[in-house]
């Protein structure tokens, strides 16, 4: 069975009480949970890591190569400037799918930037979690 890991960056912890406006009201709890859900009947096994240190991040991409098939992340805020977990990915011959919940181009000039994107398989952005639920979809089909 293909297993995919669906990771998380910094502060994805507090969705569902951080700036519900633009975030929504589902907690990351939530979210995996669907997540995990549709992965299984898609028969694909999911796991789902948060952290809040880019170490941990890069740990996991790292770790992932070894057991799994495609990596889901929203790398949170280090989207915009982490070199590092732009050059984990390289290094790791995986699938990455880019997510984010927001509209990162309708925001901030400094969110347009995605220093991860051009090493990731794709990017899906603006659809609160079903951004996630998208890249399951598009996991599979990259799985195929
Ligand atoms: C985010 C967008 C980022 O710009 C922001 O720093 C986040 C969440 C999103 O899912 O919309 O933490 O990745």
């Amino acid at each position: 069975m293909k297993k995919i890991l669906l990771l998380h960056g910094p502060n994805l912890n507090l969705l569902g009480e951080r700036e519900p406006g633009i975030y929504g009201r589902d907690t990351l709890a939530g979210i995996n949970a669907e997540v995990i859900d549709k992965c299984r009947k898609n028969h694909m096994d999911c796991i789902a890591f948060q952290s809040n240190s880019e170490g941990e991040i890069i740990d996991h991409i790292h770790a992932a190569q070894k057991d799994c098939d495609a990596i889901i992340l929203n790398a949170g805020a280090y989207t915009h400037y982490s070199i590092a977990i732009r050059d984990a990915i390289a290094a790791v011959r995986l699938p990455v799918v880019e997510v984010h919940l927001s509209n990162v181009h309708a925001r901030e000039e400094f969110r347009h930037i995605s220093v991860i994107g051009p090493v990731c398989a794709g990017v899906i952005a603006g659809f609160g979690k079903n951004s996630y639920l998208l890249a399951v979809d598009a996991v599979k089909e990259l799985l195929l």
